[in-house]
């Protein structure tokens, strides 16, 4: 059998890059066993970073949201933030992207498949870079459809877990609805997107669901938080009932990898005036500038 070699060429790999358990590779020889953890249960958390001009964005947010997910899951790895970290940066500098999407994965190892957590087995740890998905320059222009459906996760959305069979049912349903993202709802309550963090402008208050198990801290939520504060945005971090998306005059969508995105329809109703709208406009702006000065 083909051992996997490290890539010591210079030529840029068109499809990107991946490290495995300290080994840098391609793609095709990154292999992980069946006995995996993260396959065989989903047993291990995740998370997923935009590199803008060669540089990774937030990095230090992201790497503090793993360690609080692997705490959460009990996972042990014994290289620090800034271990993983450095390990980034050289992912991205040997696979020359500039405009990529780092994915980084860690599961509780190879064993043989019983429920309890195996003893002295490594974790698997995976990074693998890639160019970024284009988000269609139409999706920020014109905006994009939503369409709510029940949250049907468990109670701890807060971690960034493997675990994402209700979110991809959601994002499919909302898909073949005609719709671009799924808007979850618990209780009467929005949640967040399938794969992001919502906002919602009415009457001078821009609002988002407040930080608790329900949803996930996004990186993203926080710096469009930071932002809106500075402008001297009314925020409000509090629950929000599914009836106020429809009178809202904006909503909009947070994530790494969509940025910020307006939402335009709502279970067929047109938000506002069906067009991206000025908090949108103004706090996507300052976004890009953010990204600028830090890339
Ligand atoms: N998803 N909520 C959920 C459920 C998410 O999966 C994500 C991100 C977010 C936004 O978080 P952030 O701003 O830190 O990216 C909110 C990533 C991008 C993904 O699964 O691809």
């Amino acid at each position: 059998m083909d051992q996997p070699v490290e890539l010591s060429t210079p030529t840029p790999p068109a499809e990107g890059l991946v490290w495995l358990n300290g080994e840098f590779l391609d793609f095709a020889r990154a292999l992980i066993s069946v006995d995996d953890r993260g396959f065989l249960f989903g047993d291990g958390v995740y998370e997923v970073v935009r590199v803008y001009d060669g540089h990774p964005f937030a990095l230090d947010a992201h790497m503090a949201r793993l360690r609080q997910s692997l705490n959460a899951i009990e996972l042990e790895v014994s290289l620090t933030n800034e271990e993983l970290a450095a390990i980034a940066c050289e992912l991205i500098d040997r696979s020359r992207l500039k405009e990529a999407e780092l994915y980084l994965q860690i599961t509780r190892g190879v064993a043989r498949r019983l429920h309890l957590f195996p003893v002295g087995v490594p974790p698997t740890m995976v990074m693998t870079i890639r160019p970024v998905r284009v988000v269609p320059n139409e999706f920020r222009e014109k905006g994009i459809v939503a369409r709510t459906f029940p949250d049907e996760r468990w109670e701890r959305c807060d971690v960034k877990s493997i675990n994402l069979l209700p979110n991809v049912l959601a994002k499919e349903r909302a898909h073949r609805a005609g719709a671009d993202e799924a808007i979850l709802v618990r209780d009467g309550l929005i949640t967040e997107g399938t794969s992001s963090n919502l906002f919602l402008f009415r009457d001078d208050e821009l609002a988002t669901p407040r930080i608790d198990h329900r949803i996930l801290t996004g990186v993203t939520r926080g710096l469009v938080l930071r932002i809106a504060r500075q402008k001297g945005y009314r925020i409000v971090e509090r629950d929000i009932r599914v009836e106020e998306l429809q009178a809202a005059t904006e909503v909009f969508v947070s994530s790494t990898v969509m940025e910020l995105l307006p939402v335009i329809e709502i279970d067929d109703v047109r938000i506002g005036s069906g067009q991206p709208g000025p908090v949108f406009r103004d706090l996507y702006a300052t976004y890009r500038e953010a990204v600028r000065a830090k890339s």
